[in-house]
């Protein structure tokens, strides 16, 4: 007998490492040795859980609320994520029509485990939140791609998604605000492309709403539900908690929609995770159920820091950057820069030669859109310290500034 050889399993083929947790390794070891990174790539806020929150964990510790839940999440919890749907989103949905996951991630992973079988299409607008191709492909399924480039604001137009559905297309994925450009789908937009999905019953939408409350200048969110409810048998909401009550490390998230839909998520969870943590779902029913106040004030912290950022980038030579409605998120374009060469005789070929060069020489970490799918772009986030964020802008216009033509 020989020892194994430990190859990867086949449907790993196509799943990338995260670039992005790559790069934090990378600006963390500089940060270590002493030099003042400013770090800039990281998806989550910088705002602490709020404290109704916390305690409500705390009194589940103190009951005992120790034990497995059911798999789809404690009937509380569902209850409150129908309130808050109900509430906030204007839908009804039935607790089967619910399921509750470690996170929104998890929850998207159990989708495509459940529905997607090798072969079938998964339609993703680029730049996209750099987990649902690789999602897609651990399901064996087929990303299909479409590049939404900065002059379209990123938006995936009904012309374009006419164009993408094949008879072979399973799902659709809208995620508005966006991660990584902050872009908002206006109501008008969303029938514009509800009209086009009339048109090919076969297609199921995957709504991501995970950025749902940070929304800037009163714009109001919409979901295509809101605008198409004719459309209810196969759109399927994904959201969380991460984002908007700052409760990354809590892992915790939900779907709704079709009820055959998350009969099989429940079959993916009951088999892998089990089920969202007792305690983390006890301190969710606070989330959607408490009070909401201090939303605006942290959506308004995030609009201030946006205006710095795209204000500081847009003098910068060779970046533009258009001001995104949402999320903590800024995409410039760095096409400006690409082919340039740095005082050290490097020169930028990419995206990510740009980013590498910003971290290393001027000690500024921010993603490559090439993580994203559309290139050349970087992905800042905002949520950082105002002071933090102005020295960082100065760095990478400096950095630019620095840039010869190559020879
Ligand atoms: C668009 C989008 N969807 C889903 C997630 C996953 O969030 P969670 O922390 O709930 O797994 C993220 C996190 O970065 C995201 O940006």
């Amino acid at each position: 007998m020989t020892a194994p050889d430990h190859k990867p399993a086949a449907r790993l083929a196509h799943v990338r490492p995260s670039m992005i947790l790559g790069l934090v390794q990378k600006a963390r070891q500089l940060a270590s040795e002493g030099h003042p990174v400013i770090e800039l790539g990281i998806g989550e806020p910088d705002f602490t859980t709020p404290d109704h929150i916390k305690q409500a964990a705390i009194e589940a510790i103190e009951r005992d609320e120790t034990r497995y839940t059911i798999v789809p999440g404690t009937v509380p919890m569902r209850e409150a994520i129908a309130a808050k749907l109900k509430r906030e989103n204007d839908l009804d949905c039935d607790l089967a029509d619910i399921t509750v996951g470690g996170g929104c991630k998890s929850i998207i992973f159990n989708a495509m485990m459940a529905t997607v079988s090798p072969g079938d299409e998964v339609i993703i607008p680029a730049p996209y939140w750099s987990s649902y191709p690789d999602i897609v492909a651990m399901a064996e399924g087929v990303p299909v791609v479409v590049d939404c480039p900065q002059s379209q604001r990123f938006l995936i137009s009904p012309a374009q998604l006419a164009k993408a559905i094949t008879p072979h297309t399973r799902w659709l994925v809208l995620n508005s605000p966006s991660n990584p450009t902050g872009g908002v789908y206006s109501a008008e937009h969303l029938e514009r492309l509800a009209k086009v999905l009339r048109a090919h019953p076969h297609v199921a939408i995957l709504s991501d709403d995970i950025y749902e409350h940070l929304m800037f200048n009163g714009h109001r969110f919409a979901s295509i539900l809101n605008v198409a409810p004719d459309l209810k048998d196969r759109v399927l909401i994904v959201n969380g908690v991460s984002k908007v009550f700052a409760m990354t490390g809590w892992r915790l998230g939900y779907a709704a929609g079709p009820s055959q839909i998350i009969k099989q998520m429940n079959v993916v969870q009951g088999q892998s995770l089990t089920h969202a943590c007792s305690i983390s779902q006890a301190a969710g029913i606070a989330a959607l159920s408490g009070p909401t106040g201090f939303l605006a004030t942290r959506s308004a912290s995030f609009q201030k820091r946006r205006d710095i950022v795209v204000d500081a980038l847009n003098v910068a030579q060779g970046i533009s950057c258009i001001r995104p409605e949402g999320a903590f998120y800024v995409y410039p374009d760095c096409s400006g820069v690409i082919g340039k060469m740095t005082p050290a005789g490097r020169v930028i070929t990419s995206d990510i030669e740009f980013c590498t060069h910003l971290l290393e020489d001027h000690y500024v970490s921010a993603v490559p859109g090439a993580a994203f799918g559309l290139s050349p772009h970087l992905r800042i986030s905002t949520a950082a310290s105002e002071e933090n964020l102005r020295e960082a802008c100065a760095r990478i216009a400096a950095a630019c500034a620095d840039l010869k033509e190559a020879s």
